[in-house]
């Protein structure tokens, strides 16, 4: 069954001009990219997509963050792509993220951790919806 998922290159991969690096690793794994924009994100729309971590600790840091520079939105299709992206990404703190994948290779701690991924086949068409409504 084919599956979308939302993928973020954050403001950190952006400055860290490692966008080329990350959409290598999607296109190596065979995920299709269908949508594709750099973009700054307003407070808003940072809130609907980190809805779900709305008052915990780290949520205040993590909207200024998200919102703080231009980032990638990519969305990206195939079977088992939620699953296969989370696992190219690696853990969300990166020094239990497993060796070789991207927060591993590029992140020291959990607050940039340099991209995003959906956590389940009916995230990512809520998070795809968030940044390309008309996909
Ligand atoms: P989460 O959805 O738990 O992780 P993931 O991005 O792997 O799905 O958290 C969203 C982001 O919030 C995470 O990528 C980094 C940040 N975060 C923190 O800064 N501190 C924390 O303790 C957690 C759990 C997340
Ligand atoms: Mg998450």
């Amino acid at each position: 069954m084919s599956e979308r998922t939302l993928i973020l290159i954050k403001p950190d991969g952006v400055e860290r001009r490692i966008v080329g690096e990350v959409i290598s690793r999607i296109e190596r794994k065979g995920l299709e990219i269908v949508a594709m924009d750099l973009r700054t994100l307003d407070r808003e729309t940072a809130g609907q997509h980190y809805a779900e971590h709305e008052g915990k600790p780290f949520y205040p840091d993590l909207v200024d963050f998200i919102t703080s520079g231009p980032l990638v939105a990519i969305v990206a299709e195939g079977e088992n792509a939620v699953a296969a992206w989370r696992q190219l990404a690696g853990a969300t703190d990166p020094v239990k993220a497993a060796p070789g994948s991207i927060r591993a290779d590029f992140a020291t701690v959990m607050n940039r951790n340099i991209v995003h991924g959906s956590d389940s086949p009916e995230n990512g068409i809520r998070e795809a919806k968030i940044f390309f409504p008309d996909l």
